[in-house]
């Protein structure tokens, strides 16, 4: 793949429009303000936008935040965005009341200023990648620069279509790091490559574990869709969860992985799922039990693939996790990832969550901020707001 990088442009004395994923988590406070929860992603394009300032360039920043379905929704303003930016930046960063139409242009940014629009969802046709709505977004600037790598698995004007609309596209440094570790750890990983995936459901990962399949040594399958597996292996699983109607591509996966799909050998299992309930280790999972983790066999078995790595892969947590002492698990591969000293590629929210938990976070190698689009990249789809950067 080739695309221009930020660092290819000259920025000085231009209007530079960045396209960013500041689709924060956010939460009502007890006076009703709208709060952010965590301003990772936010942090995690500052290097762009300091970047652009500092060669120059008058910077406007678009992103979406939540699902507002095409209608203005000031719960979902990216009002609050500003005044965490400004403060991030230490120095002022104007908001705007929309993100096109006469009142956007004319708070068009001088160099070293910084102008952030309004929620590009509350227009319908940012999500239909409507041609016009994507020229006015393209005439507000010089060059476009895309760091929006959470966004780049949708074809929405502000992440695709303005871009043959602009005189110059180019990635940004979040956008450019995304791409060289999940790149990396998909087409020519140090090896062994080891990749761990979890989380409830096999459909939701199919295409994953097929692409990965052909890329990396071994796959540790864990979370609640090992059940799928193992039920389709004839074992018993009790009431787990289970995706009956995955049985036979369950079946397919196994013939076609073969040795490289390692399934949990014991397990966590509970008569009732809650925090705390009482649980204990089986092999075999009883009829009337569920299975809420991985077992210490298991957590063994794993923790020895992955001390043996050179690049791990991780996406989606092997228990209920959020229900510890259900977390033991991924916990436990969280630690044993980042004592490997492999090169880490970690995705996804929960799992993200797990290596927080477990006090790791700054031993991974790189912490994907997409979750459906690191996802996608995983399973060997083109991305079309990257696509669109190469041509
Ligand atoms: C995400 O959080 O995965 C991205 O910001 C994309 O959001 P979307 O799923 O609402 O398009």
């Amino acid at each position: 793949m080739s695309y221009l990088s930020i660092r290819d442009l000259d920025l000085k004395g231009k209007r530079v429009f960045i396209r960013v994923d500041f689709n924060v988590p956010l939460q009502k406070n007890e006076k009703g303000i709208m709060e952010i929860t965590s301003d990772k992603r936010i942090k995690a394009s500052l290097p762009t936008i300091q970047y652009a300032l500092e060669h120059g360039a008058g910077v406007i920043l678009a992103s979406h935040l939540g699902r507002p379905k095409g209608k203005p929704n000031p719960e979902m303003s990216l009002q609050p965005v500003a005044a965490r930016l400004q403060e991030l930046l230490g120095r002022p960063v104007k908001m705007a009341p929309d993100c096109i139409g006469p009142e956007v242009e004319a708070l068009k940014p001088a160099p070293g200023e910084v102008l952030l629009l309004e929620n590009l969802r509350f227009h319908p046709e940012e999500e239909k990648n409507d041609p016009e709505f994507a020229k006015k977004l393209a005439a507000l600037c010089d060059v476009y620069v895309n760091d929006a790598f959470g966004s780049a698995h949708r074809a929405h004007a502000s992440t695709e279509g303005m871009i043959q609309f602009v005189p110059k596209a180019a990635a940004g440094l979040l956008m450019e790091a995304e791409l060289k570790y999940l790149g990396m750890a998909t087409t020519n990983p140090a090896r062994p490559c080891v990749a761990i995936l979890g989380g409830a459901k096999v459909s939701d990962k199919i295409e994953v574990i097929r692409n990965l399949g052909k890329v990396v040594d071994k796959l540790l399958i864990g979370g609640a869709m090992a059940y799928t597996f193992l039920k389709a292996q004839g074992l018993p699983i009790g009431k787990s969860l289970v995706e009956d109607e995955k049985i036979e591509l369950a079946k397919s996966l196994l013939a076609e992985l073969g040795g490289k799909l390692m399934l949990p050998v014991d397990h966590v299992v509970v008569s009732e799922i809650a925090a705390g309930a009482a649980n204990e280790v089986v092999a075999t999972i009883p009829d009337a039990k569920i299975g809420v983790d991985i077992g210490p066999k298991t957590i063994d078995a794993y923790s020895k693939v992955i001390a043996g790595a050179k690049t791990v892969i991780w996406n989606g947590p092997m228990g209920i996790f959020e229900k510890p002492p259900f977390d033991a698990g991924t916990v436990a591969l969280a630690k044993a990832v980042a004592a490997s000293g492999a090169v880490s590629i970690v995705g996804g929210g929960d799992s993200e969550k797990a290596i927080k938990a477990a006090g790791v976070t700054s031993k991974i190698t790189h912490v994907s901020t997409g979750g459906g689009a690191s996802l996608e990249f995983l399973a060997g789809i083109k991305l079309p707001g990257v696509a669109a950067l190469n041509r």
